[in-house]
């Protein structure tokens, strides 16, 4: 098959600088070049680039992109009564994937068009199987197909691998807000779980036991380790949730976050307090490094106008630090679809 020309890359809307300077980054690192015209507030980027396939084989994880595939088809004045015949066209003579995703920016430009993709995606699936393009029944395990709308008659198709796969369509968490959870900052935490430690998170978090959380007030992300059973010391001096206190399993302790040291290491611990990101690095760094806690996440609020430069210097510190532990450790960052002006970063130790 002939190389793709681009990579399309989807992420938050206002994020287009600096989802394209990393993957610019990351392709100049494994030796490709590359370039996009960026559209602002869209939340996608084409990336173009020679050999996009190759290159997204060997593409690191992205901090800012949600979601990544090669382009292999690019189709305009689709016509209004019958979109569906060009698109087998274009993939005639290709195996069947195993899904089928109709992809859309997020940004309001888009909105219309997203409604659209919601309705079309039923028809064009029943004739990709028609067409043995789709495998009868859904196979996750398979490439996926997809397809992203810019309009109803422009479509950018293309086709993923199922490891490269968001666990969400479009890195769009589908997650429901628990009406029992003091905040609405509990979702980025869970979503942090799903994505960090992927579909059996759960299971995971059964071997921990305790946990501190540093900017924890009013609880959200005190809640989600709550619910998982641990113990947990929440460190803030703002009010804790009186039924979440109830439970018995939380420690309320009115102290700064930067200076306290647990009496005990700590399986987990997390921290939502807003501050620098480099003052929350280093305090993450600390507790790794003394051997405090064993595994940390932490939400980091970049700041307006340097946000991929700020975790670029951040991700060197820290890696520099880790390395002089000796131990080998996993560094996971991501702008998750509940973060805002900011990423959050999971560090474990590498099993
Ligand atoms: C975004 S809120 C945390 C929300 C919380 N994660 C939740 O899910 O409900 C940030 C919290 O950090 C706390 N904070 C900021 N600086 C702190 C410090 N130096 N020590 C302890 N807490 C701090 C604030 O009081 C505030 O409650």
């Amino acid at each position: 098959m002939e190389d793709a020309d681009s990579l399309i890359l989807l992420c938050r809307p206002g994020f287009e600088k600096e989802c394209l300077a990393e993957v610019t980054a990351a392709a100049a690192t494994l030796g490709h070049g590359g370039w996009a015209r960026v559209e602002p507030d869209s939340g996608w980027i084409r990336f173009q680039t020679a050999e996009a396939n190759r290159l997204y084989s060997t593409l690191p994880s992205l901090v800012f992109a949600r979601e990544c595939w090669p382009l292999l088809a690019e189709l305009q004045g689709l016509p209004n009564h019958d979109r569906i015949a060009p698109i087998l066209q274009a993939l005639q003579g290709q195996a069947p994937a195993g899904l089928l995703f109709c992809d859309t920016a997020e940004g309001d430009g888009y909105r219309a068009t997203a409604r659209f993709a919601g309705k079309f995606i039923h028809p064009l699936r029943q004739a990709l199987r028609q067409h043995d393009l789709l495998t009868p029944k859904d196979r996750p395990d398979l490439s996926a197909w997809h397809a992203l709308f810019l309009d109803s008659g422009h479509v950018l198709l293309g086709l993923d691998g199922p490891e490269r796969r968001p666990g969400w369509p479009m890195g769009i968490a589908r997650l429901k807000f628990p009406p029992q959870a003091p905040s609405r900052s509990t979702l980025k935490l869970e979503e942090a779980f799903h994505v960090f430690l992927g579909k059996h998170w759960r299971r995971q978090l059964q071997d921990s036991f305790t946990a501190v959380d540093l900017g924890a007030a009013p609880g959200g992300w005190t809640w989600q380790l709550v619910r998982q059973g641990l113990q947990v010391q929440a460190i803030d001096n703002g009010p804790m949730d009186d039924e979440l206190m109830a439970s018995g399993q939380v420690e309320h302790l009115h102290v700064d976050g930067f200076t306290w040291v647990p009496e005990h290491p700590v399986d987990w611990l997390v921290c939502d307090m807003v501050e620098s990101p480099y003052r929350v690095a280093e305090r993450m760094l600390d507790w790794l490094v003394q051997g405090w806690t064993r595994n940390v996440i932490c939400n980091l609020k970049l700041p307006m106008k340097k946000r991929w430069q700020t975790w670029q210097d951040i991700e060197q510190t820290l890696r520099a630090r880790l390395a002089e532990t000796g131990q080998p450790w996993q560094v996971q960052a991501r702008q998750l679809y509940f973060d805002r002006e900011e990423i959050t970063l999971c560090i474990r130790p590498d099993a």
